[in-house]
């Protein structure tokens, strides 16, 4: 990896008393898928908000092009080019496609970002968010809520993309459509933090990947390369045998 675009160094979270993540080194180059696996309640979540400065962290724990920006007002960080597609979804309800898109290309504007992605791309990407602009995303299947939030967040133009389970509760085929996004978004240059419970899907659409166990990192490597075995051990703990 030639230096990398987004890195944590020993990166704590609390919420109150209780302490979410103990000490995460992480990075990610340009254009690098890198998966974030791990049980529920691992702080999968709590890292991608830590990251993306909705939770106090120290401005050394979080680099971008080794800069430090932990902290960062998340509006800024999308100013610098981080975007997240959050846990389910938060796309503002009574609201059409086309507003709930407009919305972040309004933001990316104001905020003076620019990039490739554009409506139309967009449109091409999904071609649903175009058949269905005029419709309340209350109204769409989860999997086009799922497009809707991932568009925003492209609208955004970032550099780095957080993506917090976009498959959760959707069928696999829709899984397959969502998944079929990514080799484009990373053409583009940007860089994918895919949190995933599935670690079959996170292991065969990433680079490398992490796992996270009670907010340790247990094992990271090369998704090709890292063994069954090894997952469910850092997926477990050292009790447990095979997934
Ligand atoms: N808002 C919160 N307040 C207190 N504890 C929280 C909050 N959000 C998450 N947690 C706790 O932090 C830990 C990590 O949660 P989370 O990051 O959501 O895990 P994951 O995304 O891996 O399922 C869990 O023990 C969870 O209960
Ligand atoms: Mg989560």
């Amino acid at each position: 990896m030639t230096g990398a675009v987004l890195s944590t160094h020993g990166l704590v979270a609390r919420y109150g008393d209780f302490q979410a993540l103990y000490g995460i080194d992480f990075q990610i180059g340009q254009g690098e898928a890198v998966a974030l696996i791990g049980a529920n309640g691992a702080g999968k979540s709590t890292f991608l908000r830590a990251v993306m400065g909705l939770l106090p962290v120290a401005s050394d724990m979080v680099r971008m092009g080794g800069q430090p920006i932990g902290g960062t007002p998340a509006d800024r960080m999308v100013q610098r080019g981080v975007a997240i597609v959050p846990e389910g979804r938060r796309l503002f309800t009574g609201m059409s496609v086309q507003d709930n898109l407009r919305v972040a290309v309004d933001q990316a504007d104001r905020l003076g970002r620019r990039g490739g992605w554009s409506l139309s791309r967009l449109h091409r990407l999904f071609p649903i968010l175009n058949e269905k602009a005029r419709t309340p995303v209350q109204s769409l299947s989860g999997g086009q809520q799922q497009m809707v939030s991932i568009g925003r967040a492209l609208l955004c133009q970032p550099t780095v993309l957080l993506c917090d389970e976009i498959s959760l509760g959707l069928a696999p085929k829709v899984i397959r459509e969502i998944y079929a996004a990514l080799p484009e978004i990373r053409a583009q240059g940007t860089s994918v933090v895919l949190v995933e419970q599935d670690v079959g899907l996170a292991q065969s659409a990433s680079d490398r990947l992490y796992c996270l166990l009670e907010g340790r990192v247990t094992l990271t490597g090369p998704s090709g390369s890292v063994t069954r075995d090894q997952i469910s051990q850092a997926y477990f703990g050292g009790s447990h045998a095979v997934v």
